[in-house]
Parts: C-alpha cells; structure tokens; sequence
C-alpha cells in the first residue's frame, strides 16, 4: 500500500477541482491510500474579495510572510511515500496560506527526505512563485519529483478583466456577456487525471520518480516565454511596492490604506500600459537571445536543473 499526502487550500474550489481531477486515478487504485489535508488559514481570506483587500494581501503573499494556519489534521509523524502540494499563486508568489504550510514545523515532518509534486492553478504567471516554492521544498530537505501547472488560456489583458471580475464579485461567468469564462477551462481540469495516472504508475514502480521528459511531453508546465522576462522586471518593482507599504504597518492596518491604494492605480497603470509594452520589449529580447530564452524555458519546465546564469534561485 502506498500512502500520498495532498496538501491544497482554495478560495473558489477550482484547485480543489484540479486536485480532484488529478488524483482520481489514484482514488481508483485499492494500492493507493490518498490523505488530504486542507489548509485553513485564519482568519480566512475573503472571497469574493474586495479591491482593497485584494490590494493589502499583496506585500505579505509576496514578501511570503505567513498568516496564522489551524492546526494540521494530520499527524506530522505520518508517513507517506509521496505529498502532492497544490497551490494557486498570489502576486507572483505561493498564496499566502501555502507559503505559511511551508514554513511550518510541520512541514518540515511532513515533507523532509520525501518526493513532492507541485500542482499548480493560476491565471498565467507561475514561474517565480515555483522558484520561491522550490526554495523552500530545498530548505526542508524535500526533493521535487515534478510540477503540473494549469492556466488560463485567455491572452494576458482578456484574463486580468476576467479574473477581475471573478474575483471582485465570486461569479464564474461571462464578463458583460462577451468575455470568456474566467478560470481554467474545464476541459483541462478534466485532462489533468493524465498526469494523475502517470503518478500512480510511478508509485508503483518503486522509490518514486517522473520522468521530466514524460511530462514535458505531456505539457506538464507550458512556459510562455516572454513571461520569464516579464515576472522578472514586475518582481523588481513589487518588491519595492512591498517594502513601501509595510514600512506602515501589517495586513489590514489603516495606517498603510492610502499606500495600498496607490499601489492599486500602480497595478492598472502596469497592466494597461506597461504590460503591453513589455510584451513589446519581451519579443525583441526573444529575437535577440534565442539560445539563453530556450535555456530558460527548458528549466522552467523540469528539464534542466539549473537555472542558466545563476546557481540560484531569483525570486527573493
Ligand atoms: C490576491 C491574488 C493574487 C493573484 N496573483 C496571481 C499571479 O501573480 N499570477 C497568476 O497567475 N495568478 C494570480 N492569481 C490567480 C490565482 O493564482 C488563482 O488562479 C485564483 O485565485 C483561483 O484560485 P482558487 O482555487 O484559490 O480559487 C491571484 C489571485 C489572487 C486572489
């Protein structure tokens, strides 16, 4: 019998559906016995959120300063021969309750000397955030055995009006009757029990290991290029916007409100102005360095272990 921790938290229910989806083979197989632990942050984080909260929530997720967790379900003492985390990404970074599991002692027992597949529901940009996720796996002693990531198919402005829309109101459906549905096409939740059976013949296979080339194949973790440059310049100045904000107060401090808020009218001039702009620079830097982008997407994807130019990771 093979045992598998799946630790996922999720304000709409779409990653629980990926989770789900994913792990139904597993589900299936009377060898395979699949705990899961949901997180419960506390207080938990509103949903559907306003802009202002949605803004707050913004230095803590990406400075990834935990927030306060109930205590786990299960027994840290457990063992398990693989945990599947699941995690949605937050300004660029692992949301903040996940972040918070990460650093936890518990995490520690859970997840130290094991394989750990990362799963991944976000909007498009996921690839800083997994560098912060592999940070911490490496300073728990985990070893990560494999990333699935699903996305939102729709281009990049399209997608923030509509997740805008899911977020601020918690409806799924068309924005103004003609926007695509936000989210993760269902179609792909449904596909992702491809990779679900590709774990099962792995735990079955003995000590536990994917294939990076299987799961390349299997678009496992698409990367879009101009995003590694894009993620990059939005980190610089995230992290400056962070910094500013924090140096006020913590989550929800009155006193940090009119940064907040200018910080708002920062991320619409970004996605109106600048992030067509960077698209803009991004392709011309694609042109240009070829050989370097085709490098970064093959570490993005799993395929290669080293991130090429640095020994370690960026993101902090
Ligand atoms: C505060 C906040 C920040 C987010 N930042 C990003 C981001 O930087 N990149 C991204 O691809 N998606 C981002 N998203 C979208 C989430 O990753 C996720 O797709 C969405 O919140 C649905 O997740 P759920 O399963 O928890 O409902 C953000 C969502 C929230 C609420």
């Amino acid at each position: 019998m093979k045992r598998v921790l799946v630790v996922t938290w999720s304000q709409s229910g779409q990653l629980t559906e990926i989770v789900r989806s994913l792990t139904a083979p597993l589900e299936a197989d009377s060898q395979v016995e699949v705990v899961w632990e949901v997180l419960q942050p506390q207080p938990a984080f509103p949903f559907p959120w306003t802009v202002a909260q949605f803004c707050d929530a913004f230095p803590e997720a990406f400075q990834e300063i935990p927030c306060a967790l109930a205590p786990l379900v299960v027994d840290p003492a457990a063992p398990f021969d693989l945990v599947i985390l699941a995690y949605q990404v937050w300004y660029l970074s692992p949301s903040t309750p996940v972040s918070a599991f990460l650093q936890s002692p518990e995490a520690r027992r859970l997840l130290a000397g094991r394989p750990v597949v990362t799963v991944i529901g976000c909007r498009n940009m996921w690839l800083l955030a997994q560098e912060k996720v592999k940070a911490r796996l490496g300073d728990l002693g985990a070893r990560l055995a494999g990333n699935v990531v699903l996305a939102d198919r729709a281009g990049n402005l399209t997608g923030v009006v509509t997740i805008a829309y899911w977020m601020l109101t918690g409806r799924k459906g068309r924005f103004l009757g003609c926007f695509p549905p936000p989210g993760i096409r269902p179609e792909d939740i449904r596909g992702a029990g491809r990779f679900g059976q590709m774990i099962r013949a792995a735990l079955a296979a003995g000590p536990f290991a994917l294939d990076p080339d299987h799961l390349a194949a299997a678009d496992a973790a698409p990367v879009v290029p101009a995003y590694i440059i894009f993620e990059k310049r939005i980190a610089k100045v995230f992290g400056l916007w962070s910094r500013f904000i924090r140096a006020r107060g913590g989550p929800g401090d009155p006193a940090r409100r009119r940064r907040v808020r200018a910080f708002f009218y920062y991320l619409l001039t970004a996605i109106v102005v600048l992030a067509p702009l960077a698209s803009l620079a991004g392709r011309l830097v694609l042109r240009l360095g070829r050989e370097r982008i085709a490098a970064e997407v093959a570490y993005f994807q799993g395929l290669t272990g080293e991130r090429p130019g640095s020994s370690k990771p960026e993101a902090r």
